[in-house]
């Protein structure tokens, strides 16, 4: 990299009191060398921390509120489907949904992607078909297509990558050719890579196939509107947004929603059933089988209103902003060792730094950095046909957030450093 990234956009989030609202990052950590230390905590995109409005919102429904949902007619049960339901509606408002129904609460985006191949792909796809992904995909947007198409004999095209890991679209319409949907992340969760979202879709649209939005990335960390990115499918995380683990989202278009098969059977996603059969409920009912996740559909109403109180705008600037102080301190101190993948311009990427460092295996790097309690995931991120155009088995990923400052930046490249010095590079 040779042109580094300017520093000088305005700071926009209060980190020091956003900090203040999260308990796990208040005790200091007692690391392998004695020293007392504040938690570098930079896993985010693995899955983020939990404010205490988040917690709070969960242990109310508990402590008042808790009792099955859409089931019972007693006012505990009624003050709980409530929450679940004003989740539902909190949502809807904060990705920009049309209307509440088209949320329909899966378990986290890898059941929201799952649940597309299973109902809507089963239902349309065949031999002759065509289903387009990226090589920037994380399994969850792949392994689902490839175990429909071992089942439905359809084919999986590819949209290739550069090194950079930007995507290369000069080929994009010969591609979209016969293709029924093209499946694609909003945000890589290796090289935070961006991708043009409503070009993507508009191609697709243009070529009479669906678009599916792996967002599990990018509605945590960037203002996501669906209906301005006019796509047909939009699947994410609740865990990776201050919310809860346990709960994710599909949000799809009504008459595609409705034209569906349901995905899971069994009670409340019915509206009759008899020997002979059964009639499926309406959306979002018919694609919620069994007890929903109550408190957490509550935790993540909360989430929602923590993240937009901050607002999307100004937590995409603080991150852009961290991120181009990572990548000039990293590559500063760390020299032409290093390997930053992905994008060199911070605005073209959100805050995904996956680092490699001359042949240290990413294992080793993150052991050496949990010493000085600065947490990192290593590994293939569950993007390997990624990693492996990289020509890297695994890369020690730094991910930033809301509560990540310019010091936890610092412990990272002074830990990186130790971590370099250490295996005598
Ligand atoms: N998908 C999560 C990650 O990238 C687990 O780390």
């Amino acid at each position: 990299m040779t042109d580094l990234p300017t520093t000088d956009l305005p700071k926009t989030l209060d980190v020091a009191k956003i900090r203040a609202d999260f308990p796990i990052l208040q005790p200091l950590q007692t690391a392998s060398d004695g020293i007392e230390r504040r938690l570098v905590f930079l896993d985010s995109a693995a899955s983020s921390q939990h404010p205490t409005q988040v917690l709070d919102a969960m242990n109310k429904v508990y402590e008042t509120g808790y009792a099955n949902v859409h089931r019972g007619v007693y006012q505990l049960a009624e003050r709980a489907t409530n929450a679940y339901e004003s989740g539902r509606t909190k949502i809807a408002n904060f990705i920009g949904a049309p209307e509440a129904a088209e949320v329909i609460f899966t378990k986290n985006a890898t059941e929201a992607i799952n649940l597309v191949a299973g109902s809507w792909g089963r239902a349309n796809l065949g031999p002759g078909d065509a289903v387009l992904i990226t090589m920037l995909e994380h399994h969850a947007n792949i392994v689902p297509w490839q175990m429909l198409a071992e089942e439905k004999g359809f084919e999986i095209r590819w949209v290739p990558v550069n090194e950079s890991g930007e995507l290369i679209l000069t080929d994009l319409d010969r591609l979209l050719d016969g293709v029924k949907l093209f499946s694609f992340t909003a945000m890589s969760n290796v090289t935070g890579t961006l991708t043009p979202v409503r070009q993507l879709v508009d191609a697709a649209h243009a070529k009479g196939a669906l678009a599916c939005v792996d967002a599990c990335q990018a509605v945590p960390h960037l203002p996501v509107n669906v209906t301005e990115w006019d796509a047909d499918f939009v699947a994410f995380s609740g865990h990776k947004m201050l919310g809860p683990t346990g709960i994710g989202v599909l949000w799809a278009r009504r008459e595609l929603l409705e034209a569906m098969p349901p995905f899971l059977g069994g009670g409340g996603m019915i509206l009759n059933v008899t020997t002979d059969g059964f009639i499926p409920d309406g959306i979002p009912g018919k694609f919620e089988a069994g007890t929903p996740p109550i408190a957490e559909a509550a935790g993540l109403g909360a989430a929602v209103d923590y993240l937009s109180a901050l607002g999307m705008d100004a937590i995409r600037q603080h991150e852009i902003e961290l991120t181009a102080y990572a990548m000039r301190s990293l590559t500063e101190a760390l020299g032409e060792g290093l390997t930053i993948h992905g994008p060199s311009e911070p605005a073209a990427r959100g805050g995904v730094l996956s680092l490699t460092l001359d042949d240290v295996h990413a294992h080793d790097i993150s052991q050496v950095l949990d010493e000085k309690a600065v947490c990192i995931r290593p590994g293939h991120h569950c993007a390997k046909p990624l990693m492996r155009q990289f020509g890297v088995s695994a890369t020690a990923r730094a991910s930033l957030y809301i509560y990540n400052d310019r010091d936890d930046v610092d412990a990272l490249t002074e830990a990186l450093v130790s971590a370099r010095d250490f295996f005598a590079l």
